[in-house]
């Protein structure tokens, strides 16, 4: 059968990963190894860390980093990890650093907040020590419009940039910059980091499990995700109906459980924007964002180990919608963790029946073209 252009969806199907890729050891730590440790992995807001000596330690597999605000007011990363003989130095997952230092609880070492050894009770001098020689281990933190992103790289093989689908303007649109946090939702999902993934990147799933969203999204109850997944898509490209075009349902106008906006709707959207009603932007392995007309989520997740993932979602909106009389959160906020509930139950279901002993390798269908791509990405973090 002849493609139409720019048609998405595969023409033939495609073979999945291997199972054990989602529950090994070995395939875990080599994903840790490759992708986990060597890309810009989301860390939260820097609203997060407002005044000087604030923290966060944050865990990805293995590694325990921490994040501190400085007196010039820059996020500092660090390994979580005492210069002397290695141990954790902050046990505590976030608050203020009162002395403004980082004191290590074992033999006492104290390093300022930039991470300069600058305190060692007890020392016995000899020539061949140098403070200097023993600051924290660094590690690289990138600012993006109010979020933050760590780098266990020091080569940074992958620019930052690089890393964020499409591009980085993608959402210059919105003021991501001054949105407050308004919700956290946070969960664990038993199951594969790239279980969540494969099931984020696809709606053939759509119909079947998400009730509201294929009511607001109406191309999703067809399991596509972009009018271009269609065959023929041409012929329906000036119909102006969501079903063929996407876009929310007509009458709509945000990701909200009755469709109406309840914030403010941000004031330097495109008319394309409006209509879309949802743009995504995602920043492989740990976080996507999505911006509607009124508010913006972000759902970001760490590995724990093979079967089991972190995941939270966090709720952003300009200040002045949160004061508004009318104003009702859990409108926003329901709808979204119906869908990130209705996603967990599936992703757990996928990862328990992967493991069994009959099921080597899934297979892809059409419409799990970007399942193929994210397979694509996945296995170049291999050759990076
Ligand atoms: S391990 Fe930190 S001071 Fe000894
Ligand atoms: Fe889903």
């Amino acid at each position: 059968m002849a493609n139409s252009k720019n048609y998405n969806n595969l023409s033939q199907v495609e073979p999945s990963l291997e199972s054990q890729d989602y529950y090994s050891d070995e395939a875990f730590e080599a994903e840790l190894k490759h992708v986990w440790y060597k890309n810009w992995i989301y860390a939260g807001r820097d609203s997060e860390l407002a005044r000087q000596g604030d923290f966060k330690s944050l865990r990805i597999g293995s590694q325990n980093l921490l994040l501190v605000k400085n007196a010039q007011g820059e996020i500092k990363g660090f390994h979580n990890t005492c210069r002397h003989r290695g141990s954790e130095l902050c046990s505590e997952e976030q608050g203020n650093l009162k002395s403004k230092t980082i004191s290590c609880p074992y033999h006492r070492w104290t390093y300022s907040l930039d991470g300069e050894l600058i305190r060692t009770p007890n020392l016995i001098r000899t020539d061949d020590f140098q403070p200097a020689d023993y600051s924290l281990y660094p590690v690289s933190v990138k600012r993006w419009k109010g979020s933050l992103f760590v780098n266990l790289d020091k080569s940074e093989i992958h620019s930052f940039d690089s890393s964020l689908d499409p591009s980085p303007n993608h959402l210059d649109s919105w003021p991501l910059e001054e949105l407050v946090l308004a919700h956290s939702y946070e969960t664990k999902i038993l199951c594969n980091w790239k279980i969540f993934w494969e099931n984020f990147v696809e709606c053939y799933h759509c119909p079947g499990i998400h009730k509201s969203l294929c009511d607001m999204v109406p191309i999703y109850q067809r399991t596509f995700v972009s009018k271009q997944d269609e065959h023929g898509w041409e012929k329906h490209q000036n119909d102006g109906d969501p079903r063929f075009c996407g876009g929310l349902k007509h009458g709509a106008k945000s990701w909200t459980t009755d469709g109406q906006l309840q914030g403010i709707q941000f004031s330097d959207l495109t008319t394309n924007e409006i209509q879309a009603g949802y743009t995504y932007l995602q920043s492989l392995p740990s976080v996507f964002i999505v911006a509607h007309a009124d508010y913006v989520r972000t759902v970001s997740l760490l590995p724990d180990g093979p079967e089991t993932i972190s995941l939270k979602a966090d709720w952003l909106l300009a200040k002045e919608s949160l004061d508004l009389e009318q104003f009702d959160l859990s409108k926003i906020v329901d709808f979204g963790v119906e869908i990130l509930k209705e996603d967990a139950e599936v992703c757990e279901l996928n990862q328990r029946g992967v493991k069994s002993l009959a099921h080597k390798q899934g297979v892809l269908m059409p419409q799990e073209y970007d399942v193929v791509n994210f397979h694509r990405w996945l296995k170049s973090q291999f050759h990076a």
